[in-house]
């Protein structure tokens, strides 16, 4: 571990950080500047700054052509993407939506704006992904939409669920979040689904300060989504859809994703380099599971995900601990699980054995555009170093609990 030898360095116990700036597990991607203010130029040329501009036009077209897909339809968020595609595909009159408890932590609260109630299933251990059979367990006759969100590393079984969905004649929608740039059997995930949701959030592939979009190959659906982010507007300026709202993306947010699409090859070469070093180093790594892509298909190489097994000599929560006083900013995966979590929300009751065990095992590690190659040196050398001190480490961890009691 550079510069630190001894367990009394560590900076849980009063040493310094190994990182003056914190380590995070967010992609953060600073697309090249002048790319951002070329793309800029578009809509202060035209001095058009919302409701579609040349910007959101051309990112639109862009992301339409980079997926596959007929038709790619920009929001402020992903978080509203999702909300009104929901809107537009769920089966009137019934109110349950099937979703993993393992996955994004407001997926609760789109159901709950929605007025509907989420029913939560499980996952499968081996892809951490919802699957046929996990969603098939969950299905009532109260079912109005199937929510299935791809995992953060790799790609869930969308075949499986696409012929479930037919056959049950339940509506499906792919979040398809985490997986920009994947591939699957069937091809370019976007085109898949009848609808699937994307994050311009700033922790995705894409950065755009924040907003969202869905891809389809639905003329129809396209234009009712349109309609609903914009105030449920046709396009004489009537309103005629109800639920409508303020949801479109800014010209400046679309500038900024145009840039971010621009350099999307050379971050899948940064990404991969920065998993080939992890995995390179945690290979000797006792307890430390990396998660693999599936390089038969396309993938951004963009999480890092690690399973902690029983060979691992800590917690979790205090490998955690040690590493974010590090400004190392693991964090669990997904934890607690949604079905666990206090919430106001009320949902379906259901138990998910896998879940709760799964939900213990796994941890994010740093990656994305501020984490260099050296950096993941540095990272990988104090969890060896955690290794082989477990003892001494998990004694004084044990006294300042006690102290602090
Ligand atoms: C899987 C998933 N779906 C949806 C969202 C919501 O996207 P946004 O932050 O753009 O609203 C997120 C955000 O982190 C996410 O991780």
């Amino acid at each position: 571990m550079a510069g630190k030898t001894r367990i009394e360095d560590m900076a849980v116990f009063g040493g310094s950080p190994i990182f003056a700036v914190a380590k995070s597990t967010s992609n953060l991607l600073q697309p090249d500047f002048a790319r951002f203010m070329a793309h800029s130029d578009l809509f202060l040329q035209a001095q058009q700054y919302i409701d579609g501009g040349p910007a959101v036009e051309l990112l639109e077209r862009r992301l339409a052509e980079f997926h596959q897909t007929a038709h790619c339809v920009t929001f402020c968020s992903g978080f509203w993407a999702l909300a009104l595609a929901i809107t537009a595909l769920a089966i009137p009159g019934k109110r349950e939506i099937i979703m993993p408890s393992l996955t994004y932590r407001r997926m609760p609260d789109i159901a709950a704006w929605l007025g509907l109630t989420p029913r939560f299933c499980e996952v499968e251990t081996d892809t951490l992904a919802v699957s046929a059979a996990t969603v098939a367990a969950q299905i009532s006759d109260d079912t109005a939409l199937i929510l299935a969100p791809h995992p953060i590393v790799n790609c869930c079984d969308a075949q499986g669920l696409t012929q479930l969905a037919y056959e049950r004649e339940l509506p499906l929608l792919f979040d398809s979040v985490e997986s920009v740039y994947e591939s699957v059997a069937e091809g370019r995930v976007g085109g898949i689904g009848r609808a699937e949701a994307f994050s311009l959030h700033a922790c995705k592939l894409i950065n755009g300060f924040g907003g969202g979009y869905i891809t389809t190959n639905d003329t129809a659906l396209a234009q009712q989504l349109a309609s609903l982010r914009h105030y449920g507007m046709d396009v004489n300026g009537n309103v005629t859809l109800p639920h409508g709202m303020n949801a479109c993306l800014n010209e400046m947010h679309a500038a900024m994703a145009l840039a971010s699409l621009d350099d999307i090859e050379s971050q899948v070469q940064r990404n991969r380099e920065r998993y080939y070093t992890y995995r390179r180093r945690l290979v000797g790594v006792p307890g430390i599971r990396l998660l693999d892509f599936d390089e038969r298909h396309a993938t951004a190489y963009k999480n890092i995900v690690v399973e902690l097994s029983d060979g691992w000599p800590l917690s979790r929560e205090q490998t955690i601990r040690i590493l974010n006083a590090e400004k190392i900013l693991a964090r669990a995966y997904y934890s607690p699980p949604l079905h666990r979590r206090p919430m106001d929300i009320a949902s379906i009751p259901v138990q998910l054995p896998v879940t709760d065990w799964l939900a213990e095992r796994f941890m994010n590690l740093p990656c994305g555009h501020l984490v260099s190659p050296q950096d993941i040196e540095q990272i990988v050398d104090i969890l060896v170093f955690i290794a082989a001190q477990a003892q001494s480490i998990r004694a004084r961890l044990l006294e300042q609990e006690q102290e602090g009691a």
